[in-house]
């Protein structure tokens, strides 16, 4: 499943990571990973959000050479594209995890472990470079508080709370490609079932059949943060007054996200959410974004419309998938050397320079609604 192939042969962009990645993975993996929640019109918005701006390049700006570096949390990083925190990657490569933080690290950027990750927190952290950790608040807030500590030694620089799962939702694609019954969910190693099998969903459905916590709120926050010197990233952030709630809570970053269209179907789209969230937190915070990213030119989009840098779900497991470590580090090199020409092509010498005036309505020039 996960032999290396030769670079001569690896696909051309993430699209083809995608298709090569289906045609590799046994179906129930690739169900686990595509999956959307309901009708999937979340994860379609993700990527159809993206198309609806235009870039307008300026020419002439004599430049030679451009970066891609930037800044987040203070620390700096090679590229605006940051490793999302998802879960078992062993399914897609023998390596999983560890292959994964490898391959970000060698690309210069963050790696973010999920709180499913199919290896321990120890046996990942020694292969990764700048390390963030994913936290879910579980029911059992002793053993919540367990994970922050181990994280915190060994060598988190953050943590990123996931706020947009209560519960788990419903994805009917996962069902039908019977993951659970496949053996997927045995693949977490981190703690007790953090995604509760759609079975023990539909035998009782609501909060008695979850280990995360649905009822942890803002109040709730204060406590996290007495645990740990880690700074914290909300992530699942999509109102504008939830972001200027993170701040006032302490947090030093959100990550505008609706889950990859994993959680609330018919959720507003990433990207359409970004521009009030960016408002609100005006500049007093790091905005990051995750869903539907896979291009140069959908990461200059975030970043015109006030993300600091973007996140990458599923494009992590097709690049596992086609090639283990060598197909992450490409994915990225990919985003990285696509960003690179288009900061050219629009005259624009980094990351920083990038600003809303980039930016058209595509229905402004159609004249469509
Ligand atoms: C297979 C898979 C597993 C995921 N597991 C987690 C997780 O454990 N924790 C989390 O906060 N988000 C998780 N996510 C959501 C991602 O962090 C991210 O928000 C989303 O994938 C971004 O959209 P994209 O896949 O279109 O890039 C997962 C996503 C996928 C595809």
């Amino acid at each position: 499943m996960t032999a290396p192939v030769p670079s001569a042969d690896l696909p051309l962009n993430l699209h083809e990571y995608e298709a090569a990645a289906r045609a590799l993975l046994p179906p129930p993996v690739w169900a686990y990973v595509v999956a959307g929640s309901g009708d999937e019109v979340t994860v379609r918005a993700n990527r159809s959000a993206f198309d609806r701006w235009r870039l307008l390049p300026r020419m002439l700006a004599g430049l030679r050479e451009v970066s891609t570096a930037t800044t987040v949390l203070g620390q700096p990083i090679a590229l605006p594209v940051l490793i999302a925190p998802s879960g078992r990657h062993r399914l897609c490569c023998d390596d999983g995890e560890r292959a994964t933080a490898r391959a970000a690290k060698a690309a210069g950027t963050i790696y973010t472990m999920s709180s499913a990750a199919s290896f321990a927190i120890e046996e990942i952290a020694p292969d990764a470079g700048l390390w963030w950790f994913q936290l879910y608040v579980f029911t059992d807030r002793g053993f919540t508080r367990e994970l922050i500590a181990r994280a915190a030694s060994a060598g988190a620089a953050a943590l990123v709370v996931t706020v947009d799962v209560p519960v788990r939702a419903r994805r009917d694609s996962e069902r039908r490609g019977r993951f659970e019954t496949w053996g997927g969910m045995a693949m977490t190693r981190l703690g007790a079932t953090p995604e509760p099998p759609p079975a023990a969903v539909d035998a009782a459905p609501g909060p008695v059949a979850t280990d995360f916590d649905p009822a942890f709120s803002w109040d709730d926050l204060a406590w996290l943060a007495s645990l740990s010197p880690l700074p914290i990233l909300l992530k699942g952030i999509l109102h504008p007054d939830d972001a200027r709630l993170a701040l006032a809570h302490g947090a030093r970053g959100v990550i505008v996200s609706n889950h990859g269209g994993r959680q609330l179907d018919g959720a507003v789209a990433a990207l359409d959410a970004l521009p009030a969230v960016a408002a609100a937190v005006a500049g007093r915070a790091d905005v990051l974004l995750d869903g539907g990213v896979r291009r140069g030119t959908d990461v200059l989009k975030a970043l015109a419309l006030g993300a600091r840098a973007v996140l990458i779900g599923r494009p992590t497991h097709w690049g596992l998938a086609v090639a283990g470590e060598a197909g992450v580090r490409h994915i990225l090199e990919l985003l990285r050397a696509e960003l690179s020409l288009d900061l050219m092509l629009c005259g624009l010498p980094s990351p920083a320079d990038v600003s809303r005036e980039l930016l058209v309505p595509a229905n402004t020039l159609t004249g469509s609604p």
